[in-house]
């Protein structure tokens, strides 16, 4: 058969037109003073935003908000909930019990004025839970030694009232200093560390612990605390050592959902101390024993999670310990639904950037259920008791969320959450970002090349496709390229901007963009 010249010519043009090979150069550019909004506002029609995939003990109480933009009002349904539960029409929140262990399939609705929507959700009835990393607020960041209980009910307001619900966001948490301090001369901080059964007291500005529980979970949010292994915490407050037992059961008979665990003033000589004496009160130092013993590491972390194992309530455990003897290659095996892999980040480039590019290597010890915890998030007003808007350049903040949604990182946001601007609020609204760091699969993304300043970090999704991030850690824009090659993949693929929520076109063989000076662009290839 001879070909026409005419039909040749075209099939080539159509060719050309499909793959594109140009490289991608965003128009809507972040500069280093410029702070672009690059999330699009949430469509009125609804949208489901919740990770599809949730775990829970059997006989510990559910509570389970549904995540959806949209305009209000909005009636919320589900298909083939399993006995136990009841899912709330106008809240979207699940609750109730499941008794029975199993794997369960539920199609959740939501639908409003404007339209519809539907999600896949799996609900796992077994001995895992937090099976995608935690998403929501802690007091650290902004607040630390002066936390209170009306900040913490403030936080919890804000996270409904900026809508940050509606994008996944669930946990407030209360750091150090709701605790009795040891050394503070302020007498909010100040009285007896535990009643006569040993229970532990919270001090003056935390009247009402379970009253404060009940209040967040009345939001449809969940609620976190902190306490060392040792005998005081990093702040010098009163610590869990020899009152394991009993902390978690006031935890739980309080209502809280997540406890962060920090090693302190925590040393493996304390333990011949346990149950003989209160000579440990005595210590004064901070900063325990850094031993490089496992057994050791392991010990203060075993203990609390076998407590919290007896409660009849689901307990998140985040260890905190700064990395300490690889916690990576042990953090699951103790219980740990995730682990700090580093010391305590600042809101600036060089502190940022090296423990976020550092987690290379990691992302073999992550999982559904337990993960890495490169530290919480450092955008919007922080300053650790002296507020402040984050130093991080625009372009630096796109790269932090960016790159910790890749890692699946537990997402806790460290801003004064009554004080969140607009494009902070962009930052932490995106659902095609968040939808990387809560992919079901919950593989955590490695560093598939490198070439000096300029890196691309990949994972797989649960949809076979890949989330992929080219960064230029330089100090002048450059053009990054991710060879298809790196990710596994062959021929041709279409690629979308995550931030901008754009599709940008087919490519064959490799992608390439412009990206500014520690900025990053974040794509998605099906
Ligand atoms: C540090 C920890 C911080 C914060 C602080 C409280 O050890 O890394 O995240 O919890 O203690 O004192």
């Amino acid at each position: 058969m001879k070909h026409n010249p005419r039909y040749l010519v075209l099939l080539l043009c159509i060719f050309a037109l499909s793959t594109r090979a140009a490289v991608y150069a965003p128009t809507n550019e972040v500069s280093d003073t410029a702070a672009t909004i690059l999330t699009p506002k949430p469509l009125p029609k609804p949208r489901i935003n919740s990770a599809g995939i949730f775990g829970v003990r059997p006989g510990t109480p559910f509570l389970f908000t549904v995540a959806a933009t949209g305009e209000r009002p909005m009636i919320f349904s589900a298909r083939h909930l399993p006995a136990g539960l009841h899912l709330d029409a106008q809240s979207g929140r699940i609750t109730g019990m499941l008794t029975t262990p199993g794997d369960y399939t539920v199609t959740l609705h939501a639908k409003n004025r404007q339209g519809s929507a539907k999600q896949r959700f799996n609900i796992v009835c077994g001995p895992k839970i937090g099976l995608t990393p935690a998403m929501g607020w802690n007091s650290w960041n902004c607040f630390a030694h002066a936390v209170s209980e009306d900040k913490v009910k403030a936080a919890a307001d804000a996270m409904v009232a900026s809508g940050l619900i509606n994008h996944g966001w669930t946990y407030i948490n209360i750091d150090d200093f709701w605790e009795v301090n040891r050394d503070s001369q302020d007498p909010t901080l100040q009285g007896p560390y535990r009643d006569t059964d040993g229970r532990i007291l919270p001090n003056p500005r935390f009247l009402d612990m379970k009253g404060l529980a009940d209040y967040v979970h009345g939001l449809g949010l969940k609620i976190g605390l902190y306490s060392s292994p040792g005998p005081w915490t990093c702040g010098g407050c009163v610590g869990s050592f020899d009152h394991e037992q009993l902390d978690a059961q006031q935890y739980a008979d309080w209502g809280f959902d997540y406890l962060k665990y920090d090693w302190c003033s925590y040393m493996p000589s304390l333990e011949a101390e346990r149950g003989i004496s209160t000579n440990y009160m005595k210590l004064k130092t901070w900063g325990g024993s850094h031993t490089k013993d496992r057994e050791q590491l392991m010990r203060p972390y075993q203990v609390m999670r076998s407590a919290l194992d007896q409660q009849p309530r689901d307990i998140i455990y985040s260890l905190c310990q700064y990395g300490m003897g690889n916690v990576w290659e042990w953090g699951a095996e103790v219980g740990g639904n995730s682990w700090r892999t580093t010391g305590d980040i600042r809101d600036n480039w060089k502190s940022m950037s090296r423990i976020g590019f550092s987690q290379n290597g990691h992302e073999k010890y992550a999982g559904p259920g337990h993960f890495n915890d490169p530290d919480m998030l450092v955008v919007g007003q922080l300053g650790w008791g002296a507020l402040r808007p984050t130093e991080l350049t625009p372009n630096e903040q796109y790269t932090h969320i960016s790159l910790w949604c890749l890692l699946t990182a537990p997402l806790l946001i460290g801003c004064d959450m009554t004080q969140l601007d607009d494009f902070t609020l962009g930052l932490l609204s995106n659902d095609e970002v968040l939808a990387v760091d809560q992919d079901p699969l919950a593989q955590q993304a490695a560093r598939v090349s490198k070439d000096g300043d300029l890196e691309v970090w990949a994972k797989g999704m649960a949809d076979g496709s890949h989330a992929v991030g080219l960064f230029n850690r330089g100090e002048s824009p450059a053009t990054v390229e991710a060879k298809f090659s790196d990710l596994g993949l062959k021929g041709k693929h279409r690629v979308r901007d995550l931030w901008r929520q754009k599709d940008i076109g087919k490519f064959r063989d490799s992608f390439s963009a412009v990206v500014p000076r520690h900025g990053v662009v974040l794509v998605r290839i099906w």
